[in-house]
């Protein structure tokens, strides 16, 4: 596998601070980014009382043309998300999308963006709860490459465990639960791995810290059950339906630690993180410690139908230009 050093060359932009350019939507108005500001005592920024989504746009050079990736998909789990947060976002997913563009217009982008929709308690008040408190929207974008290295990564198990739906849902995308994988992924790196992977409070695989997990067993596609607090991954979905046209057999079953370490493949996939083969579990090579051929052909196909080159799912891109 590539060095570590190698490794985070990738994705180092992904370490930088956004630069500030362009404009964002804050409540009802595109604004220039950098005036795009909230309050200290905004209720999210002291609770982690917000939604997020993350929906990336390929640009296809050939054809001078930005392709959003799946955005009502997003859009529409972002308003299953709010129900559990109980915040009113000021559109339907329709129009939603239609700001998305919109977003992506007035940047006039043309190279792999981000877009960043958030949806949150903006009250400046000191109370924890959820009803009674004004919500705000905004969205902003930026230029983004990979977030995960997709040439085969490190993964390691982490030692904190994977917040239970009882606890804070990870099937939501709440701005707050993101603790949780920031601790996983931080001691995934002391230990010069890439990714972190989750376990349930029952010792079961859950998913990365910030992607959906899949490994291949006797030529089985396999990924935990969406009761096994797992964010419900868009890219984990369009996996299926590839997975399905490929006739590579596939299931949701829950999945022990140890499989892993026996799997012929393991990857992750995520908006961030796309399809990202994992080579290493906790220092044990995966199969013969190369990408797997099925990660692979899996991996190539997502990319040529995001990017607009494979012509299939056109009902998965929305072209960003007239
Ligand atoms: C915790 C977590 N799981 C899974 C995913 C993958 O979800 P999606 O494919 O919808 O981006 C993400 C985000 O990318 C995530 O943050």
């Amino acid at each position: 596998m590539a060095s570590v050093q190698d490794r985070l060359k990738e994705v180092a932009a992904v370490g930088q601070e956004i630069v500030e350019t362009g404009f964002a939507y804050l409540d009802g108005e595109f604004v220039p980014l950098a005036d795009a500001k909230i309050s200290i005592a905004t209720h999210a920024l002291q609770y982690g009382t917000g939604v997020f989504e993350g929906i990336r746009a390929y640009w296809n050079a050939e054809r001078e043309q930005l392709y959003a990736f799946r955005l009502r998909e997003h859009f529409e789990r972002m308003a299953r998300s709010v129900r559990i947060m109980r915040i009113a976002l000021p559109g339907d997913p329709d129009h939603l999308s239609a700001l998305a563009v919109e977003l992506l217009r007035k940047n006039g982008f043309k190279s792999d963006v981000y877009v960043r929709p958030l949806a949150y308690k903006a009250a400046r008040s000191v109370k924890v709860a959820l009803q009674g408190l004004r919500d705000g929207f905004a969205m902003y974008s930026f230029p983004l490459g990979a977030y995960l290295p997709t040439g085969g990564l490190a993964a390691r198990t982490a030692s904190w465990q994977r917040t239970a739906d009882a606890a804070i849902p990870a099937r939501g995308k709440l701005t707050g639960a993101y603790i949780n994988t920031a601790l996983a992924v931080d001691e995934a790196h002391d230990y010069e791995a890439d990714e972190a992977i989750f376990l349930t409070a029952d010792g079961h695989v859950s998913e990365g810290g910030g992607a959906n997990l899949f490994m291949i067993r006797d030529g089985v596609l396999a990924t935990p059950p969406v009761t096994d607090d797992i964010l419900e991954g868009i890219t984990r979905d369009s996996i299926f339906t590839l997975a399905k046209e490929l006739a590579i057999p596939i299931e949701e079953r829950q999945i022990d630690r140890t499989e892993l370490y026996v799997a012929e493949e393991v990857f992750f996939c995520g908006t961030g993180a796309q399809v990202a083969p994992c080579v290493l579990v906790d220092g044990r090579p995966v199969g013969d410690g190369q990408v797997g051929p099925i990660a692979k052909k899996i991996g190539d196909l997502y990319f040529a139908i995001a990017r607009g080159d494979d012509k299939r799912h056109a009902e998965w891109r929305t072209p960003v230009y007239r």
